[in-house]
């Protein structure tokens, strides 16, 4: 399975912030917000991963994580021209794409969470349909929100509805088998101009393709689209990491402890990237322990 990073859009929530670069470049507490997305992806063992931006921002993200080969990786990168939906990444990916199943994560999407890694790795292994995962939130009218049947079978899923049948948000980690990138250019733009990714959803829900995992309430899932949203990450990554000594989303972290890279890498990174640092004091620390 080859994976995606939807790291463009407009940010209009978040404008003045926005104005000059994309919000997925943006801090979130020590580390730039595309590590979590990319983090998440690398836990999954998805290693040959396609980069979607806007062409002012796709500099910028590759100046940020260049080629991968650092992290033991394959990224490359794609523009979209404008934001017209999340469901266009998989037409702009699929000449990247070539017949591979896919996962599609959006850049400004956090996930943390103890069983997540198997919940994951699980999903990578689809070859047939898709699979989105929904979450239990206090505002579902800013979301796809996903409607069971008395037995919890999905019915439905609404795109922003203004009475919401649920409290399940769909999140922005999907995956999607070969057939996503057809079906996407089937769709019919909304009428706010997008291509919905809704609406592919959808489609698989028509099929009866579409399995729908609720994560479990001891993981959290952050977007940090609104200024309130992003300083709640960041307050959330410090405190948990403040208080264990571990970083969430480390990419070199996870890179060495997945073996991407050797101890010999990673001591490269930390003296090309980060000497007399505390990113790079923590990297050391890690290399320590596995000694
Ligand atoms: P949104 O938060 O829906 O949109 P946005 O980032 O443009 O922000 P705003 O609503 O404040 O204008 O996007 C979710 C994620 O998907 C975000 O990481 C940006 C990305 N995205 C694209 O890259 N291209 C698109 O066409 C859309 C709709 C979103």
């Amino acid at each position: 399975m080859k994976a995606i990073i939807l790291a463009g859009g407009s940010g209009t929530r978040l404008a003045p912030i926005t104005t000059a670069m994309t919000k997925q470049i943006l801090p979130v507490y020590d580390k730039p917000m595309i590590f979590y997305p990319l983090s998440l992806l690398m836990l999954a063992e998805l290693r040959d991963i396609l980069i979607i931006s806007t062409p002012r921002d796709l500099p910028m993200l590759e100046a940020l994580l260049g080629d991968g080969s650092d992290l033991g990786i394959r990224l490359s990168y794609a523009p979209q021209a404008k934001p017209e939906g999340i469901a266009q990444a998989l037409i702009i990916a699929e000449p990247f794409l070539q017949g591979s199943p896919a996962c599609l994560i959006l850049g400004d999407n956090i996930f943390y969470g103890a069983s997540l890694d198997g919940t994951l790795a699980e999903a990578a292994r689809l070859t047939r349909g898709a699979q989105v995962f929904a979450y239990r939130v206090s505002d579902p009218e800013r979301y796809g929100v996903v409607e069971f049947d008395a037995e919890g079978r999905v019915t439905a899923i609404e795109e922003k509805p203004q009475r919401p049948k649920s409290s399940y948000a769909v999140t922005g980690l999907y995956f999607y088998d070969a057939e996503a990138p057809a079906l996407a250019r089937r769709l019919r733009p909304s009428p706010r101009g997008e291509l919905e990714i809704t609406d592919l959803n959808r489609a698989y829900l028509g099929h009866g393709q579409l399995r729908v995992t609720v994560l479990p309430r001891g993981t959290a899932w952050l977007d940090t689209g609104t200024p309130d949203a992003l300083l709640a990450a960041a307050q959330f990554v410090q405190t948990v990491e403040a208080r264990q000594g571990l970083k969430i989303a480390c990419i070199e972290e996870i890179a060495y402890c997945k073996r991407f890279i050797d101890a010999a890498q990673l001591s490269r990174i930390i003296a090309a990237k980060y000497p007399r640092n505390d990113y790079g004091a923590y990297l050391e620390g890690v290399l320590k322990e596995q000694d």
